[in-house]
């Protein structure tokens, strides 16, 4: 399958996921919004609709056109595409107030490090969330592009050992999917 064609397959039945996500996390106007593997960009222009600014980031230059294109003159100074890794955020440390990925977390070759990453750019009290797919364990191929339970609460687990708060994860329906979330907050200050 080509790229472009990926990027257009991963469209399909993702505005439910989008909504979801930028409901349980709130977004709204004033909010500075990070979607980390922001693929073609759907999630990017729901959290656009309500009013935030947002920044999409994503490894693959294809995904990064393909963003900008499909968002036509709304990709400006308030919906921004950029490439990079959850690994490596191409952000300033405390810029954004809310930060997600929508089934990216599970091709990040390095958790921790993303998790890291994601709670040096998120200012003090801000919201993260981390949605997948739910699988099944034991399963292969592309049906194993997700989280199981497990892995949901392993990474619920990592989220807390880097300095997140208020970690909770939980399985919900969006649209025809099952999915995985994983919500957190930076805390407003430090400990101690
Ligand atoms: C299944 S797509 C999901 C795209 C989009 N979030 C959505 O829900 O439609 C996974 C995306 O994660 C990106 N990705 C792969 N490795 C990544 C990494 N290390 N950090 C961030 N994104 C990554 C891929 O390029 C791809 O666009």
């Amino acid at each position: 399958m080509s790229g472009l064609l990926i990027g257009v397959v991963m469209l399909v039945g993702r505005g439910p996921v989008s909504r979801l996500v930028a409901d349980l996390v709130g977004v709204g106007p004033g909010d500075r919004v990070l979607d980390v593997g922001c693929g073609p960009g759907g999630a990017v222009r729901e959290a656009a609709l309500s009013g935030a600014a947002v920044t999409g980031v994503d490894p693959a230059p294809l995904m990064l056109r393909l963003g900008r294109s499909l968002s036509g003159k709304r990709s400006g100074p308030g919906m921004v595409f950029l490439q990079g890794t959850a690994e490596a955020l191409p952000v300033p440390d405390q810029t954004v107030t809310v930060a997600w990925a929508i089934s990216s977390a599970h091709h990040w070759a390095d958790i921790p490090a993303g998790l890291r990453e994601l709670y040096r750019v998120l200012e003090p009290g801000g919201r993260l969330i981390i949605a997948e797919r739910l699988t099944r364990p034991g399963a292969r191929g592309l049906a194993a592009h997700g989280f199981t339970e497990t892995q949901a609460a392993e990474m619920a687990a990592a989220a807390q050992s880097v300095g997140f708060a208020v970690v909770q994860h939980d399985t919900r329906r969006a649209g025809r999917r099952m999915l995985v979330t994983v919500r957190a907050r930076r805390p407003a200050s430090k400990p101690g």
